[in-house]
């Protein structure tokens, strides 16, 4: 075995040797296939055919480029070459060795077989470079990373988000590329770069963090009150939320009627006040906006939410605005219920306990423009912060006491006349309204001048006035004054005429159905007397008013009546009797009359003597007539004007308005009143009665004059 070995070896040396004469084999190259840079390593390249004695040069080259020698060796005896290479990462390649004679251009250079050498360059130096430009995104921009490092080849990349490896699916080479970001893609990213050495050394290099953000546009802002009701009262606390459909990264600010909210009632999406105040009422209003570098990029307006915060109401007080407390009516009232505190308050007005009509209050003030006395009382406020009818303060003021007085009416003016003593008298005038509200200044005016004022607590006043009977002292006239408001009376002559006689007491009666009289009436009157007083006497006696068979109807002045039922009970004598009211030594008599119902239907002796004169006078008047006529046929006037005249004495001269239904109850009374005829003095001045009456008329409808 060892034999046929070394035959074949001497049999290649042969074959070499045989042919080195003129020509080189082809060399071999073999040596590491992986290096690390800045590293030695040794390539070899082995030539088995050669000349004897011939030096041979090996070189190493890369393939096709032999301007740059990486290591060369001389192999003088065909041993094997040595080449050293100090790595560096241009040596990757496929590397060839070229083999050549040395001082032999006649033989040609040979080239070996190719062999790949791969250069390790370890990884280090890792860096995020953000190629899209910012670090602040919104949903939808692309997004561009790339790994750089500072040395290192044949590297794989991984790349990191918040820790988690990122898809595979993104990453192209050293870049992670993400074309429509969202909020998802938002974190810390960071890249891992890896290299290794023939499966034995790894290599690899971290970059730093690089944080992206990734904002969600901000839409739907709304506003949510977290403390419940928007009706708040001062010391509640009051939290409102700014509620958003949508986006992150977003900040968020508040409006108070537009005026920003102090940074410092703000928590996040939330605003905050423990304790309202009044001051905190208003329109709030948030605004969320996705902003960065002080630019507000996406914003959302919340819609206002009004918050009202009411101020507890706190001392209520009545302020009497019209002035005084002290009215007349037709005055203006006018109060108004200040506070010390509170805000959003109602009113309500109470009068002695009662509420006072809604129609009378403006606001905080009560008025009434033209008071009544009904407006007199005890007025009360009541202020409250209500609301859904719950009235959660109150604030009720003291009572104010207002007096709307009555205004003093006309009033009316009399008088009386005084006896002082002899000779000397006095009027005692009275002025009396029917209403008004004490105290009521009176004061008594004569023609010229006040004489007399009283401010009284009632509703008249008298007078005192010296008085000299028989005299004109002109007139007087009140006046009644309470607040600005004046009234006069009437005015009134003050004069004062005795009476006078004679006195006169006429009579007429009337009958019923068979002429028979049933009732008299008699009139009892002065010749003069301003204030008269009247008496009725039968036989002597002083007739009350009124009795079984009689009534008496005085009208001072002018005169007085007495009405008789005629009957056995009314037979007698009657007078009447005129004094002065004031001084009753002073009556006169009238005459005395004796009265009975057979008398009355008795027909008077005048009449009877009349009738039968006449009667007897016709039928001498118609017989010379007749003589006459017989002669003087035309003549015919005479007798009639002389009937006519009978006629008219007969005729009742005055009737009385008299009503006799007070003592007669027989409605079939035929009233036909007649003037008897038994006084021939009364009778005397029947013409004067219908006079009285007229003065009486005009008298009453002259009107008042004022001052
Ligand atoms: C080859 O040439 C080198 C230099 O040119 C020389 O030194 C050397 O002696 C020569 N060798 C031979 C065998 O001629
Ligand atoms: C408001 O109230 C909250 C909770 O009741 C409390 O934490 C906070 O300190 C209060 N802020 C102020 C300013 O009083
Ligand atoms: C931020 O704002 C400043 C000045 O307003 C500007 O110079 C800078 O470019 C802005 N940066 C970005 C990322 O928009
Ligand atoms: C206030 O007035 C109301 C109604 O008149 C009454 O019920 C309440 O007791 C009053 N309060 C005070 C403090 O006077
Ligand atoms: C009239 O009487 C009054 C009261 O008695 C008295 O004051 C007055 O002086 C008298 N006058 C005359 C004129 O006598
Ligand atoms: C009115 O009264 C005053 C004083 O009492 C008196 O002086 C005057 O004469 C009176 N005038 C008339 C017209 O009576
Ligand atoms: C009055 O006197 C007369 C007689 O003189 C007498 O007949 C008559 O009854 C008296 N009347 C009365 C009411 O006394
Ligand atoms: C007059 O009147 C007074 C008081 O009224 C009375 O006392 C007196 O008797 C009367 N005199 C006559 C005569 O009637």
């Amino acid at each position: 075995m060892f034999a046929s070995v070394f035959v074949i070896a001497l049999g290649l040396c042969y074959c070499s040797r045989a042919s080195s004469q003129s020509s080189l084999g082809l060399p071999r190259l073999f040596g590491p296939s992986e290096a690390l840079v800045k590293t030695a390593i040794e390539m070899n390249c082995e030539l088995l055919t050669f000349p004897e004695d011939e030096p041979i040069l090996l070189q190493l080259f890369r393939e096709g480029n032999h301007s740059r020698l990486f290591a060369e060796y001389t192999s003088l005896e065909g041993e094997v070459a040595d080449l050293p290479v100090y790595v560096q990462p241009y040596h990757e390649g496929n590397l060839e060795c070229v083999a050549r004679a040395q001082n032999n251009s006649l033989i040609e250079p040979t080239v070996s077989n190719i062999h790949y050498l791969k250069v390790i360059e370890p990884v280090k130096g890792a860096e995020i470079e953000v190629r899209s430009g910012s670090v602040d995104l919104f949903e939808g921009n692309m997004l561009e990373l790339r790994c750089k490092l500072k040395a290192g080849n044949h590297v794989s990349y991984k790349w990191l988000l918040n820790g988690r490896l990122v898809s595979q699916s993104l990453l192209h080479d050293d870049r992670l590329l993400i074309n429509r970001t969202t909020s998802q893609d938002s974190g810390s990213y960071r890249c891992v770069a890896s290299n290794s050495f023939n499966q034995t050394d790894f290599f690899t290099s971290n970059s730093t963090e690089v944080v992206i953000t990734v904002r969600e546009p901000v839409k739907g802002a709304e506003i949510e009150v977290r403390s419940g009701s928007v009706d708040l009262f001062e010391g509640n606390m009051l939290e409102l939320r700014c509620k958003l459909k949508a986006g992150n990264h977003v900040s968020y600010k508040w409006l108070l009627n537009g005026q920003l909210v102090s940074q410092s009632l703000l928590h996040d999406d939330r605003l905050l006040i423990n304790r309202t105040t009044s001051q905190d009422s208003g329109s709030y209003r948030c605004v969320a906006s996705n902003s960065f570098n002080q630019t507000d990029f996406f914003t959302s307006n919340s819609t206002e939410v009004v918050i009202t915060v009411r101020e507890p109401v706190k001392g209520a007080e009545i302020e009497v605005r019209s002035g005084s407390v002290d009215l007349f009516e037709g005055n203006m009232l006018e109060l108004r219920c200040k506070l010390k505190a509170g805000n959003h308050v109602s009113y309500k007005w109470l009068l002695n306990g009662q509420l006072v009509s809604q129609s009378l209050l403006h606001d905080d003030r009560l008025l009434i423009n033209r008071t009544t006395s009904q407006d007199s009382g005890s007025y009360r406020c009541v202020a409250s912060n209500s609301f859904n009818q719950t009235d959660f303060f109150t604030s009720n003021s003291t009572e104010v006491v207002i007096t709307v007085r009555d205004l003093v009416s006309t009033p009316n003016i009399s008088f009386t006349v005084l006896k002082e003593d002899f000779q000397n008298y006095s009027a005692v005038v009275t002025c009396r309204s029917t209403r008004g509200t004490p105290p009521v200044t009176f004061s008594l005016y004569n023609s010229t001048e006040v004489i007399a004022s009283v401010t009284v607590e009632e509703q008249f006043a008298t007078f005192k006035v010296p008085l000299i009977l028989g005299q004109d002292l002109g007139f007087l006239q009140c006046q009644a004054r309470n607040g600005d408001n004046a009234t006069y009376s009437e005015k009134i002559p003050l004069e004062v005429v005795p009476v006078g006689g004679p006195v006169k007491m006429p009579y007429t009666y009337d009958s019923g159905e068979n002429y028979d009289v049933i009732g008299v009436t008699f009139y009892c009157k002065a010749e003069k007397g301003t204030h008269p007083r009247y008496q009725w006497f039968l036989n002597g006696t002083l007739l009350d008013d009124r009795g079984s068979f009689y009534y008496v109807d005085h009208q001072p002045p002018e005169m007085a009546m007495l009405m008789l039922s005629v009957g056995d009970s009314s037979a007698g004598t009657y007078h009447c009797e005129v004094s002065d009211s004031f001084d009753n030594t002073t009556a006169i008599s009238s005459r005395r009359l004796y009265l009975d119902k057979h008398t009355l239907n008795r027909l008077p002796v005048w009449v009877v003597a009349v009738v039968f004169g006449s009667f007897t006078f016709l039928i001498l008047l118609v017989s010379v007539c007749c003589g006459l006529g017989v002669v003087f046929r035309r003549r015919h006037y005479g007798e009639k004007s002389l009937l006519d005249f009978e006629m008219e004495r007969m005729t009742p001269v005055y009737y009385g308005k008299l009503d006799l239904s007070h003592y007669n109850e027989d409605t079939d009374v035929v009233n036909a009143a007649r003037w008897g005829e038994v006084d021939q003095a009364s009778l005397d001045s029947v013409d004067e009665w219908p006079q009285i009456e007229e003065e009486k008329k005009t008298l009453e409808d002259e009107p008042a004059e004022e001052p």
